[in-house]
């Protein structure tokens, strides 16, 4: 498929998927939301791709926000249809993706970007990233998910101060505050990141797979996150990838994981 507004390739399982729009920062506009979730929905059905990296065109932004050019016009029903579109087709979408989704933050990330790299299952960062939700200062209020997942990262008091003050935080005090697991120099990011993802790999997918479900089944409202992983955990029992990691570990051998 043959995408406007992004890039994707993969090598060795590992998908990287690129924001592709650097003039305009990588802005999140309509187009890229579905462009996304169109390059996800290919990923997720191909089995030479494990895990995903996430990232921006260029040295300066991840993504500097969702599309101002785009909404400045819009009407109450048109914003709410626009977070409501956003979060269901691409930021739930991420949150519950099947396969490993790591955002690589290689400089900006405000509002709709820093919104996308919380969707993901874990963040790493370049020392140039910058970080915020700057939506209180154009009169608008996050939209994708950014009042709900910034304070399950962070806490609430430091989540409710970078939304009320629209401030923007660095690499570092991000690192400090558990926002991203990692940071590195900027022309080392990617490839400490594909190593990350490397060590992803080995393990077996599937298992992976029911992690991601009941680590996020514990902060749904209308899940019991302590009986999702009851349920996964005797699950896994009956799958091939167990005999074949268990049998592996007996054997002193590597594990083969036939799910992957
Ligand atoms: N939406 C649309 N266009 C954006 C954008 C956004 N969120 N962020 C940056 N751009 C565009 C600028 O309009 C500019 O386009 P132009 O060259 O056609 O005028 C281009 O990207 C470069 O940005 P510029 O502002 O000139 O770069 P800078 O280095 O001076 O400043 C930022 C960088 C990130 C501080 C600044 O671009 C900014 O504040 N962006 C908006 C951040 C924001 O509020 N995001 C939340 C949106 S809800």
């Amino acid at each position: 498929m043959s995408y406007q507004n992004i890039t994707l390739n993969h090598e060795d399982k590992i998908a990287i998927l690129r924001i592709n729009r650097p003039k305009k920062l990588n802005a999140l506009n309509r187009e890229t939301i579905q462009e996304l979730h169109e390059a996800l929905t290919e990923i997720k059905d191909d089995d030479e791709i494990a895990v995903v990296i996430l990232t921006g065109t260029g040295e300066k932004a991840f993504v500097a926000g969702a599309d101002i050019a785009e909404f400045a016009d819009y009407s109450v029903e048109e914003g709410q249809e626009l977070a409501a579109n956003g979060q269901d087709t691409l930021f739930n979408f991420i949150e519950n993706f099947s396969k490993p989704i790591i955002v690589a933050v290689n400089g900006f990330a405000l509002g709709g970007g820093l919104e996308l790299a919380m969707a993901s299952h874990f963040r790493t960062a370049s020392t140039n990233a910058k970080m915020g939700l700057p939506e209180t200062s154009l009169g608008v209020i996050p939209g994708y998910g950014g009042t709900q997942r910034l304070p399950q990262l962070v806490g609430k008091g430091k989540a409710m101060e970078m939304i009320m003050t629209a401030g923007m935080i660095n690499a570092d005090e991000a690192y400090r505050l558990g926002l991203v697991n990692h940071v590195f120099e900027p022309e080392d990011l990617l490839e400490e990141t594909q190593k990350l993802a490397s060590k992803i790999c080995k393990n077996s997918m599937v298992a992976i797979k029911v992690a991601i479900q009941a680590v996020n089944a514990g902060f749904s409202y209308n899940q019991d996150g302590y009986a999702a992983e009851i349920k996964a955990f005797g699950e896994a029992f009956g799958t091939e990838d167990f005999k074949e990691g268990t049998q592996a570990f007996l054997n002193k051998r590597k594990p083969n994981f036939p799910g992957q």
